[in-house]
């Protein structure tokens, strides 16, 4: 499993502020949160808080939702659903990328590291700006794209079989948690679409009712949009939904071999 690690001449200060926990009088654990504030012009800094786990919900966002609430309310993150749904909590804990709302404190090591998903710019505390991430989305045209009108005059209909082949493509919640650990996407993510976008752009690929197959292969052969993919799989060990990007990308590739047969 890919794990990240600051490097060794990183300007973030080893220690920022330290905060109690608010009574004390349970187990505490200590997390380590990554803190940046453009606006202070100071560089980026960790500061350690302490919680007390038997009086937090059992979730890492529990223990970041404490923290904000009851000891520093300027911590910063995102966050919706706390279920595993929206993809908002997307960071990294104890250097791996996953969902704040679904990794429990009790599989983090004892102090519990966290800091915003890796190689992106970071807006504030653990919030990444998914910019150029949603920009990229959008260049796939995710949408179902046809020129024939639908053949009943109502719905395109859909085999239970083709509707199994977007099985493992529509649960993405576009979490960039698979993105941010490919070492492929940090080089180039300026050319490269990263195993998120890759995955979504296959979802239409492999929809029997989409009629724009040629066109959107014609889109993704690139040298890098497509191609900067050296089959690194850290994107299928990142993805909090146990999807394979990776396997999108090699479907995608074998679509480019199989028209020019
Ligand atoms: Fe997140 Fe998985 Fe979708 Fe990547 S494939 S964006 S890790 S849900
Ligand atoms: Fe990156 Fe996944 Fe390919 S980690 S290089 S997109 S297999
Ligand atoms: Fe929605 Fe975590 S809050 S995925």
């Amino acid at each position: 499993m890919a794990e990240f690690t600051l490097p060794a001449n990183s300007k973030i200060k080893k220690n920022g502020k330290r905060h109690a926990a608010a009574n004390g009088a349970g187990k505490t654990r200590g997390f380590k949160v990554y803190r940046y504030d453009p606006d202070s012009g100071e560089n980026p800094r960790y500061d350690t808080f302490e919680i007390d786990t038997d009086d937090c919900g059992p979730m890492v966002l529990d223990a970041l939702i404490k923290m904000k609430s009851e000891q520093d309310p300027s911590l910063t993150f995102r966050r919706s659903c706390r279920e595993g749904i929206c993809g908002s909590c997307s960071m990294n804990i104890d250097g791996k990328n996953g969902l704040a709302c679904t990794t429990a404190i009790e599989d983090c090591k004892s102090t519990v590291t966290i800091t915003p998903l890796p190689h992106m710019e970071v807006i504030k505390d653990l919030v990444p700006d998914f910019t150029h991430f949603y920009a990229q989305y959008a260049s796939i045209q995710p949408w179902l794209k046809t020129v024939t009108p639908p053949p009943s005059g109502k719905e395109r209909l859909q085999s239970p079989e083709d509707r199994a082949k977007l099985d493992g493509l529509y649960e993405c919640i576009l979490c960039a948690c698979c993105s941010t650990s490919c070492p492929s996407y940090w080089w180039n993510s300026d050319k490269f679409l990263g195993p998120a976008i890759l995955l979504q752009a296959y979802r239409w690929l492999a929809d029997s009712r989409d009629e724009m197959t040629g066109e959107r292969l014609d889109e993704l052969e690139d040298p890098y949009r497509l191609y900067r993919c050296h089959t690194i799989m850290n994107c299928a060990n990142a993805c909090p939904k146990g999807l394979n990007p990776a396997r999108a990308i090699a479907e995608t590739k074998k679509l480019m071999v199989e028209r020019q047969l």
